[in-house]
């Protein structure tokens, strides 16, 4: 059988157990549409709206952290029903308009649940931190009866630019002890914004070349 490239260890299988096959058919059912939404966007004479992704189930240590922190119950079960992350795809884009393009072909995906949007584009957060976050469900197709509740997904888009920030800022704050934190904190705000005006000028450039760009509708058959 075909495995998908998700870095599991039997921490994640002890931990899980047999909600594991929920991720890993969550992330699966998704990446099957993305695949779908891709062919769909070059076969229009589109350029592919996504440079590269990563997925993930959220390691066992981290999981066990979060529900500690939150003050729900250590078990597999909360870590599906309450938090919302355990299943996680980055979408990382060439321009910043190749976003709301895959976002809204990601809103027309037939069964497609959206519980929470976040636009940390338009609004991104005091770090500098950039990105347009979607927890989603889809159904789950393989299974003879439907999970008894939704198996949510959080979906990540940003553009390399972003992605090369968030990147480099994650590194920094296990670096934790550090006497200057404040500059460094402004600092990395401060390259967070000159990369959001480089985004914009990569995609004036891109509109100036020209060719297809405009939103993607998935009945335009
Ligand atoms: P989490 O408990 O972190 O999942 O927080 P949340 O449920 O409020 O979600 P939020 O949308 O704020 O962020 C979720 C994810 O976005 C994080 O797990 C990171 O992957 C990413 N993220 C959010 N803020 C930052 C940031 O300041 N820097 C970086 N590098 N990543 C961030
Ligand atoms: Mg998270």
């Amino acid at each position: 059988m075909e495995n998908l490239p998700l870095e599991i260890t039997s921490a994640e299988r002890f931990f899980y157990g047999d909600y594991l096959i929920l991720l890993e058919g969550a992330i699966e059912e998704f990446l099957s549409c993305l695949q779908m939404i891709r062919r769909y966007q070059v076969s229009r004479g589109q350029r592919d709206p996504i440079a590269s992704f990563q997925a993930r189930i959220k390691s066992a240590e981290s999981m066990r952290a979060k529900l500690e922190r939150q003050n729900l119950p250590i078990t597999a079960h909360s870590a599906l029903q309450d938090v919302w992350d355990a299943a996680g795809v980055r979408l990382v884009c060439p321009f910043v308009q190749n976003i709301d393009q895959t976002v809204s072909l990601i809103r027309q995906i037939p069964g497609v649940q959206i519980l929470r949007e976040k636009d940390y584009i338009r609004n991104p957060k005091p770090s500098g931190y950039r990105s347009y976050h979607m927890i989603l469900s889809l159904p789950l197709r393989f299974l003879e009866k439907a999970p008894e509740h939704p198996v949510w997904l959080e979906v990540q888009l940003r553009t390399i630019a972003m992605d090369c920030w968030a990147s480099i800022e994650h590194q920094l704050k296990y670096k934790q002890d550090i006497a200057n934190q404040a500059l460094i904190v402004q600092e990395l705000k401060r390259c967070a914004d000159e990369i959001a005006s480089t985004d914009l000028s990569l995609q004036t450039i891109r509109d100036l070349i020209g060719g297809p760009g405009k939103e993607g509708t998935l009945c335009g058959f």
